[in-house]
This record gives structure tokens, sequence and C-alpha cells, in this order.
């Protein structure tokens, strides 16, 4: 199959980069980055998750993060709502499309949201419903698919029944999630694979976390099945609480720069993404977790 010519890039550094940091992240600096990402050309942003406080600290100023934006045109700003009283909080903010977060695995279900994956469909239902009916888009993602923290390797089986029921509910388009960055190419291409009977490939996203350094290849490998949609971290910030060891998604900046020396559009601009991630990594006093935004800072270091 050929590659796709452009991609649509989510960055999820405000949300899946930030709610894992340990010092706190004031609301105003988590708006700077959201403003710069969309200078930058980002045209998806995952802003923020409207969970329990008590589980995800950092998140907590969810409200005051979403309406201190100011929003731009023909971007879309999307929030994870894992239940009804999320939705509640997170429908009066606005949000473009919220995101259902599910397992494909038990142990990761009842870890990272407190239920069975049967329980939680039934939690998500009512919410999809909710959504769909306001018109905000529903998104689900989909953690562990390759493997998982408490299980191990996670057969495409378990994805296929997770891709079905967040079907039958009316998710409109799926996260294949590598949770702990643990998995490589073909693994990833399963995972997917076991996806295609319920999503179509323009409704597949790819979302990989960076762990073993397998992210972009993982990336590759989706392109080759026809997926052009990805998640990824502005300066490759961060990992989930509840995924003990697993670092940050993919940079946004490797990706792009992957991307584009591919011949493959974005419509991002790399120095000032280079910018933003530069920005959010100055106030948590390390360097950007991506090579190509190390390489370009230094370049221009002279
Ligand atoms: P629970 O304790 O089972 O919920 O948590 P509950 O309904 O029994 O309620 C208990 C308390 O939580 C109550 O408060 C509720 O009001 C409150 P109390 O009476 O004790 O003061 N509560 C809430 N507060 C605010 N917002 C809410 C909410 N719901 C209940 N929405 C719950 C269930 C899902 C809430 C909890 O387990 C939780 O918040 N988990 C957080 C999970 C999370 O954010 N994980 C990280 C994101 S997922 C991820 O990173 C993976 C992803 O990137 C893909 C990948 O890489 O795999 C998406
Ligand atoms: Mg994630």
């Amino acid at each position: 199959m050929s590659l796709p010519s452009r991609v649509q890039l989510i960055d999820v550094g405000p949300r899946d980069g930030l709610q894992n940091e340990k010092q706190p992240v004031p609301a105003a600096v988590k708006i700077e980055l959201v403003h710069r990402l969309q200078a930058a050309g980002l045209t998806e942003i995952e802003v923020t998750s409207f969970v329990s406080p008590k589980w995800v600290p950092q998140m907590a100023d969810n409200a005051e993060v979403m309406n201190g934006i100011q929003r731009q045109a023909g971007v879309r700003y999307s929030v994870l709502t894992p239940n009804a009283q999320g939705f509640e909080a997170a429908s009066k903010t606005r949000p473009d499309e919220i995101v259902v977060f599910g397992a494909a695995s038990e142990a990761f279900s009842h870890k990272n949201i407190n239920c069975s994956i049967a329980e939680s469909i039934e939690r998500f239902a009512p919410v999809v419903q909710a959504a769909l009916a306001a018109g905000i888009a529903v998104r689900g993602a989909m953690s562990c698919t390759v493997a998982c923290p408490y299980e191990g390797e996670v057969a495409p089986e378990r994805v296929a029944y997770l891709a079905g029921l967040m079907k039958q509910i009316g998710v409109q388009r799926v996260d294949v999630a590598d949770t702990i960055g643990a998995g490589t190419p073909l693994k990833v291409q399963k995972a997917i694979e076991a996806t295609l009977p319920y999503f179509d490939v323009d409704h597949i996203c790819g979302h990989f976390h960076d762990t073993y350094g397998q992210a972009l290849a993982n990336t590759l490998a989706a392109l080759q099945m026809g997926v052009w949609n990805f998640q990824s971290s502005v300066a490759g910030l961060g990992g989930c609480p509840y995924a003990k060891g697993a670092t940050g998604n993919v940079s946004t900046e490797d990706v792009v720069y992957m991307l584009h020396g591919m011949g493959i559009d974005t419509g991002i601009d790399l120095d000032k993404l280079v910018d933003a991630g530069a920005f959010i990594s100055g106030f948590l006093g390390r360097q950007p977790n991506s090579n190509v935004a190390k390489a370009i800072l230094n370049k221009r270091l002279g």
C-alpha cells in the first residue's frame, strides 16, 4: 500500500504529557503551551482530562485550562471523560471532542479506571450518547493493545473485543495505544489489523509511547497500513500514572521530522513546534525528550 500524502497529528502533550508530572504546572503554563501548539500549526490538541483530582491531581485545573484557551478557528480541542460526572463537567467547557478510555487488558482497566472492561463500556455508553446528541465528537482510546504492565503481552483478540464494544456504543474513531511503549512494528500492525473489522483506517489513530525507542518504527508500520492519524506529545512529555516506568508518547518533533523527510505533509511548522517544546521543557527544568528537538536546538546555538 502506498503511504498517505498527509498526516493529521493530535498533540496530547498538555494531557497525556503533563498528567504524570509531579511538580505543579500552573494553568497559565498549560494554556500558553496550547497557544504555542496551535501557533505551530497543530489542528488537534488533547487539552486535559475530567477525571478524579484524587487520582490525577495534575488535571484538577481542567475547567480553568479549557476556559482560558483562546480558541483558533479550525482547531479541535479534545478532553478525556471517563464517566457521566466527567462528561457533565467537560461539556460546560465546550470541547469539540470527548475521549472515553478503555483498555484491552482487564488488569489495566481496573488499575486505571477502577472497573472491568464490561463495566467501563456500560459507563461510557450514556456518555457517548449524550456527547453525540450535543454535537460533540467521540473518540475511544484503547490502552494496552500490545502489552499491559500487569498482564504482559495482550492478544489481538482482546483488542478486537474492545474495538467491537467501542463501535457498538457509538464511538466514532479509536486510538490504538501502546501504553507502555513495548510494542514493535509487527505487533502494532496486528493490533491495528484486529481493529479494522470495526473501524476503517480513516478512523484509527496510532498512539505510541516511546519507552523502548520503538515508536517511530511503529508509526512507520502503521503508515504502511494506511493509518494517517497519530497522537504524539510535544517534547516527548509524559507517561501514564497507572503504567509505572512507561515514558511519554513519541515526541511530535520526531514524528514531524520523519514525515516531512518522507514528503508527507502535516501542516506543522517544525521550528515553531521546537519552540513550544523548549518552552514547556524550560518550565519543567529539563531538555526536551526528543532527538529532533535537541538536534535543532543545538544547531541553533551554532
Ligand atoms: P472511582 O473512585 O471508581 O469513582 O473512580 P466513583 O464513581 O466511585 O467516585 C469516587 C469519587 O471520585 C467521588 O468523590 C466522585 O465524586 C469522584 P468523593 O465522593 O470520594 O469525594 N469522581 C470524579 N471526580 C471528578 N471527575 C470525575 C469523577 N468521577 C468520580 N470524572 C474514575 C473512577 C474513572 C473517576 C477514576 O478511576 C479516575 O479518575 N481515574 C483516572 C484515570 C486517568 O486519568 N488515567 C490516565 C489517563 S488514561 C491514559 O493516559 C492512557 C491513554 O493515554 C492511552 C494509552 O496510552 O494507553 C489515553
Ligand atoms: Mg497515552
